[in-house]
């Protein structure tokens, strides 16, 4: 029998879980023990330390239920997110980046018609949003399917409050690849932090904010699938995003215009904001 320490318990650990059949599994599972097993001797983890770690993981998973997903919040701010986006996401420089897509995405927005008003309850300063999906070169695609969600004014997104579908929805870019909505105009918000995340930035010395942005799932045939945002220009938070989301590629001006005639016709009492934004994507398999 193996004599089991602190020197050999890593061996001994890999050595009982070379038996599974999936050989990804194996490799992953390896790679974590080793990196896990690595972190520990490198702090020289004691029991009570430890004993706080399993606490604050058994605090995650308490927290996380069908409104919440405590486990995505904290891959978020620990980078482990726009780690995996990034190097998912690799493709030619001129194609749209990607970034995180965040816990409050759902797979059943409403469909909208283009130049349709998708804020429904959700508050906010009136936004009129424009652009074209594109192929390299330039090239429009049409028949993209667009989905496009936002926080309101308060800095909350319709799952947080229990709502139906607020400032959400599903758009198809025209024949000429173009797509056009009203909504309201994103606002910085906190991620949430009254729960174990929250403690834990707090104990970082780190803020919970984001700015300002509106998120973006597009999909094509023959090209693949863009998860991204598109960040106002002018936010604080560019530069210390608590999820580190922030592209520059992705940074755009959202124009501020007097009360009068806003994009598809409509006459406002208020000032309002357009933003102007092209998507391109990445065909699969290189250039089309
Ligand atoms: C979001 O942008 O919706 C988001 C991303 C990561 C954590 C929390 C919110
Ligand atoms: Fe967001």
């Amino acid at each position: 029998m193996a004599t089991v320490n602190a020197e050999t318990i890593t061996q001994i650990v890999l050595a009982a879980s070379t038996g599974g059949p999936d050989k990804r599994v194996r490799k992953i599972m390896t790679s974590l023990v080793q990196h896990l097993h690595a972190f520990t001797r490198d702090v020289g983890l004691s029991e009570a330390e430890w004993a706080e770690g399993i606490k604050f993981l058994t605090r995650v998973g308490q927290f996380t239920d069908e409104r919440r997903q405590e486990f995505i919040l904290l891959s978020d701010v620990l980078g482990l997110s726009m780690l995996v986006t990034s190097q998912s996401n690799e493709k030619p420089a001129e194609c749209t980046e990607a970034t995180v897509l965040g816990p409050f995405y759902t797979s059943d927005a409403p469909k909208f018609a283009n130049g349709d008003d998708i804020s429904g309850a959700a508050s906010g300063d009136p936004c009129f949003v424009s652009g074209t999906v594109k192929g390299p070169g330039g090239r429009p695609v049409p028949g993209a399917r667009l989905e496009v969600w936002q926080a309101d004014d308060d800095g909350f997104y319709d799952v947080q409050l229990g709502e139906a579908a607020n400032a959400r929805g599903i758009f198809t870019s025209d024949t000429d690849g173009r797509f056009s909505f009203r909504s309201i105009l994103p606002q910085s918000y906190a991620i949430p932090h009254d729960g174990p995340v929250g403690d834990l930035l707090k104990i970082l010395g780190r803020h919970p904010w984001r700015p300002a942005h509106l998120h973006f799932k597009i999909e094509a045939e023959g090209y693949e699938r863009l998860i991204t945002h598109v960040f106002r220009s002018d936010d604080p938070y560019l530069d210390s995003d608590a999820v580190f989301g922030v592209r520059a590629s992705l940074i755009a001006d959202w124009v501020r215009h007097p009360p009068g005639c806003a994009p598809e016709g409509t006459i406002l009492s208020v000032p309002f904001y357009t933003l102007a934004f092209d998507f391109i994507l990445n065909p699969v398999g290189g250039d089309r």
